[in-house]
């Protein structure tokens, strides 16, 4: 079997992963996230809120007799708060690091400790963004976790070439996806974000892609290795 431990599988992004992958039966995924909406007998929901450091350091990965393949995927994220630095809010600042990048490097770390010494394929993919190469206003906190996000993926793979490990890492951006996280942009106050009108003009434009799309493009980069040389990618970086 394969066995897929995916955050943020309630919606969006995370949720057509989980059910494209449930379309194999030798697929199991383990979901995280706060709500559940998949009910599926090769499916898994943990109940969680990821800004809950304590209950996050609790999870743990289980021994599988039966695994081919192991991937663990960071998934789960959040813009926060949408304002310029000075007008933040204490709590969503440490929320939203918590949840995009602490959240990431505990599981990461967990799930490296379990599987590490094992002969099972093994990767971890976290889900990026454009927004770690770019400065946007309004998105300090979400541009600096996921230039983290970057960074510590790029470190793991060096980590496990020296170590032997054998783990895949990738940090993909996903491109511009028709989900809530982009409701929640446009949803923004314009004297806090400059860039509202592009966000609001992808929409009306036709320029997000659906997550179902772009679910099999991440897929393709689990299933295809050669497809990026690179840690950090980008699912524009597929040519076709
Ligand atoms: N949408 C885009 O255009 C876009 C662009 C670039 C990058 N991304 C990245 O793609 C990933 C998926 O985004 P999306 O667009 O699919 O977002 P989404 O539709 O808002 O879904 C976010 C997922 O994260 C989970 N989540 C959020 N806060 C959580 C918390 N406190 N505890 C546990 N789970 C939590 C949500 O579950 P619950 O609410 O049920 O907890 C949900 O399943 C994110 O990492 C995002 O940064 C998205």
């Amino acid at each position: 079997m394969n066995y897929y431990f995916i955050t943020g599988s309630s919606k969006g992004l995370g949720k057509a992963i989980a059910e494209l992958l449930l379309q194999a039966e030798n697929n199991f995924v383990f979901g995280y996230a706060r709500s559940s909406s998949i009910t599926h007998k090769r499916y898994y929901h943990k109940h969680i809120d990821f800004a809950n450091i304590e209950a996050v350091q609790k999870i743990k990965f289980p021994a599988l007799k039966d695994a081919k393949k192991v991937v663990l995927m960071n998934n789960a994220g959040v813009v926060g708060e949408i304002k310029h630095a000075g007008n933040l809010t204490n709590q969503k600042v440490i929320d939203c690091y918590t949840i995009n990048l602490i959240v990431p490097t505990i599981l990461a770390n967990e799930f490296i400790k379990t599987y590490q010494n094992t002969t099972i394929e093994k990767s971890i993919i976290n889900i990026s963004s454009g927004a770690a190469q770019s400065a946007i206003d309004g998105w300090s906190v979400y541009c600096a976790t996921k230039a983290g996000l970057d960074m510590f993926s790029r470190v793991l793979q060096e980590e496990s070439n020296i170590n032997k490990t054998n783990i895949k890492v990738l940090s993909i951006a996903p491109g511009i996806i028709d989900t809530e996280m982009q409701q929640h942009i446009r949803s923004a106050d314009s004297s806090n974000f400059s860039n509202i009108n592009r966000f609001v003009e992808y929409k009306k434009n036709g320029d997000l892609a659906s997550a179902i799309d772009t679910a099999q493009k991440i897929l393709r980069f689990i299933n295809e290795p050669q497809l990026s040389q690179n840690v950090v990618c980008s699912v524009r970086d597929l040519k076709k």
